[in-house]
């Protein structure tokens, strides 16, 4: 399975905050917003991945991330020329997942909590055609995102992006696993009233073709909002307060490299090295000695 990140968007929610940066760089607590998804596509053991993000940024992301090899993965980088939805990556995206299946994080999504990994790791272990893998979070909010309806057995109901009136409160976050068919989808969805390719009508499409499927994420998941400058706040708080308490970071890709096998001890020595004046840097130099 292939992973892209998309990291897209001018973050205007966020101004003046994101005029000069992209929004996806922003720090949650004492790492960029980036990492968090991108720690999620390693947990789920996907080694090849594509960043899409603007004209203006993805020069940004490459200081940050470079090729990938300091982790012992690839990371490949592509422009979005205009703002044209999420459904825009996988037709971008094309060339890069060829004939595989291809799982989507969006570059403001931070997720944690007992069994993501699991869960992760058997998505992406998906066998070729397998349809569409969503997820549901109950959340307070769901007229802010795309909206998800089931019935007693899991199965999808109805999908409606932003609804006024939802059905249901359980939001669709912005993970999604795809078989191959997502490239062909995504070319023949019309661009909605907003002028964007809808990762909803995507869905949509897959729910009238019976190849959808919802997993629910339940209370012991944490799916964090960083949509506005308190929820960051909040993001950053809730970060910060497991880091404290169990001395165990979230989301420290080096880590997760390292405890995945993708780098030996000597290269996690060497990143710590380079941070070590940070306690982030610390952290990955005491993985040694534990
Ligand atoms: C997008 C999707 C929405 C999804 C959300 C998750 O919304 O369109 O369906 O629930 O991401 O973060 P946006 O953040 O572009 O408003």
């Amino acid at each position: 399975m292939k992973g892209i990140i998309l990291a897209g968007g001018k973050g205007t929610r966020l101004y003046p905050m994101t005029i000069p940066v992209s929004k996806q760089l922003l720090p949650i607590y004492d790492k960029p917003m980036i990492y968090y998804p991108l720690s999620v596509l390693l947990l789920a053991g996907i080694k090849e991945i594509l960043l899409i993000s603007t004209k203006e940024s993805i020069d940004l992301y490459k200081d940050l991330l470079g090729d990938g090899k300091q982790l012992g993965i690839s990371i490949e980088y592509k422009i979005q020329p205009k703002p044209n939805g999420i459904g825009d990556a996988f037709i971008l995206g094309e060339d890069f997942i060829k004939d595989d299946n291809v799982c989507l994080i969006l570059g403001d999504n931070v997720f944690y909590g007992n069994g993501l990994t699991e869960m992760l790791e058997k998505a992406s272990k998906s066998k070729p055609n397998f349809g569409a893998l969503i997820f549901g979070y109950s959340v307070n909010n769901p007229t802010d995102f795309g909206v998800v309806e089931f019935n007693d057995k899991y199965e999808v109901i109805s999908l409606e992006e932003k609804p006024k009136v939802p059905k249901s409160k359980y939001a669709v976050p912005g993970l999604y696993f795809y078989d191959n068919n997502v490239i062909n989808i995504a070319k023949n969805i019309k661009p909605s009233d907003r002028g964007e390719l809808e990762i909803t009508d995507i869905n949509k499409e897959y729910l009238k073709r019976g190849d959808l499927k919802v997993q629910i994420m339940w209370r012991g998941m944490a799916w964090l909002d960083t949509g506005t400058p308190s929820n960051m706040l909040r993001a950053s708080s809730f970060v910060e307060t497991v880091q404290e308490r169990q001395g165990l970071y979230i989301a420290c890709l080096e880590e997760i490299a390292w405890r995945k096998g993708y780098i030996n001890d000597k290269q996690l020595k060497e990143s710590g090295e380079k941070l070590k004046k940070t306690d982030y840097g610390k952290y990955i130099l005491s993985l040694l000695e534990r």
